[in-house]
């Protein structure tokens, strides 16, 4: 997989046990280093995520107009245990239930105590812990649960690049996370998932306090109607762009390769739509969890990337960018964008950030420029991080601290770029060097006949 493609892989903790998931921690470490790929690592939390309790092996076969009851209480015959006291009190008569991504669903019919009476309105095969979720009610649970917690001190002990929070409803989720991290002693980037209808209504807020957002279109898919998920995902990729945070665009992008080996047409448009959209991520989960076809799954992914991306609509991309209202932005990302202007202006061949947060990197890829990105960055953790950022590669330099050592740096992360001479490269870079946040400078390189192939270091 990272062969045919895979720059970040999550491991879901809504499966598996703390032991199986070190153990895959360090086998992608191992296979990451070994065969010289930058890979990140993104732990998701499960969140509040409800489920329904064990069913009977081979599932149960339910037809419309079927009866069921449910329960909070194990070992009920003839009811199905749903154990959250909390979901049952939320719903009432005409509530819907749907389970699984809405393979089956009960309509409420009748409430007595904690006991669920349901109709079958939805027919289908019922699974063992499938997932349930009650549109339109309202949980007075917590985004973080105890299992969260737990698995929060496993996340910071294997120190993960990424850590996914399910089923954010406000900022304050977010927030919190934040301080339980803090408590730890660790401080992971937080990309928020997007799954409910309240995270819709409080998205720039969300946005604001997180590092980066996932559109979570498998829960948000049931959470809110399914045929209004394609304009959500257009808000909420735009959202993020806006600011120059990493968005993911997760579920069902491949789903038929979970059984196959070619994708459906539709699929493969619906990868390539959430590209020009401005994902920075697609986002694969069965396909690559428990599909047969996998590595077949990343490099189709990869392939649609590769053939959208010269059809980017690169034009629109550089006049919202050079229409950055007068007072607006930082000198980083004044610099940025001028970066990118310059850089397409001079017909430069790349872009090199050198960067200590990545920062500057990801404020370059946010505007889309239709030239290579590079970053250089002393620091492991920015190079993997950026491997969730659109269209930027990141080489691993010393740190350095005059600006020889900035070209040579430069030099290195240009050597794939197979440069001629004349030909010319923009950098952007913080002076003094080595601080974090501060990028306040563009440098116009070209590079040098006489001196062999290296950058003219006249300033
Ligand atoms: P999940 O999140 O795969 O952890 O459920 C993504 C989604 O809901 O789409
Ligand atoms: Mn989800």
């Amino acid at each position: 997989m990272l062969h045919a493609g895979m720059t970040v892989a999550r491991i879901n903790f809504s499966h598996g046990e703390h032991a199986t998931h070190a153990e895959t921690v360090q086998m992608l470490r191992e296979v990451a280093r070994t065969e010289g790929k930058v890979l990140a690592l993104l732990a998701d939390l499960q969140g509040p995520k409800l489920r329904l309790g064990h069913v009977k092996a081979g599932g149960m076969q339910l037809a419309l107009g079927d009866e069921i009851v449910l329960t909070p209480h194990p070992g009920q015959p003839a009811m199905i245990q749903l154990p959250h006291p909390d979901l049952i009190a939320a719903v009432s008569p005409g509530s819907r239930l749907v389970i699984g991504d809405g393979e089956v669903e009960f309509a409420v019919a009748e409430k007595q105590g904690d006991t669920l009476r349901c109709i079958v309105t939805v027919p289908g095969l019922l699974g063992s812990r499938k997932g349930v979720s009650a549109p339109g009610a309202d949980l007075a649970i917590s985004s973080i649960t105890p299992k969260d917690r737990t698995d929060l001190g496993m996340v910071c002990e294997l120190d993960f690049d990424y850590v996914a929070l399910s089923f954010v409803r406000t900022a304050e989720d977010v927030i919190e996370l934040r301080r339980l991290m803090k408590e730890t002693g660790c401080d992971i980037p937080i990309i928020a998932k997007i799954e409910k209808s309240e995270a819709i209504a409080h998205l720039e807020e969300i946005r604001d306090v997180a590092d980066g957002m996932m559109v979570a279109r498998g829960d948000l898919g049931i959470d809110m109607p399914a045929q209004e998920v394609p304009l959500l995902q257009k808000r909420i990729i735009s959202c993020c762009n806006e600011v120059g945070k990493p968005v993911i665009t997760a579920t069902q992008m491949l789903q038929s390769m979970v059984e196959h080996p070619r994708p459906t047409r539709a699929e493969a448009s619906d990868v390539a739509n959430a590209i020009l959209d401005g994902t920075d991520a697609v986002m694969l989960s069965n396909e690559t969890a428990t599909g047969s076809y996998p590595v077949e799954s990343v490099l189709m992914m990869k392939q649609i990337a590769e053939n959208i991306e010269p059809a980017f609509p690169y034009d629109t991309w550089r006049n919202k960018r050079q229409s950055i209202a007068p007072n607006s932005a930082s000198t980083t990302e004044a610099i940025s964008a001028a970066a990118c202007s310059v850089a397409e202006q001079v017909g430069a061949r790349a872009i090199v950030a050198t960067t200590t947060s990545g920062y500057s990197a990801r404020q370059i890829a946010r505007h889309r420029p239709p030239i290579a990105i590079m970053a250089v960055s002393p620091s492991a953790k920015t190079q993997r991080r950026l491997a969730l950022v659109w269209g930027v590669d990141c080489l691993l330099v010393p740190t350095f601290l005059h600006t020889d050592e900035m070209l040579q740096v430069t030099m290195q992360a240009l050597e794939p770029f197979n440069l001629h001479a004349n030909d010319t490269v923009v950098i952007t870079a913080g002076v003094p060097f080595g601080l974090s946040g501060k990028t306040n400078m563009i440098q116009v390189q070209s590079i040098d006949a006489e001196k062999g192939l290296s950058l003219a270091d006249d300033i």
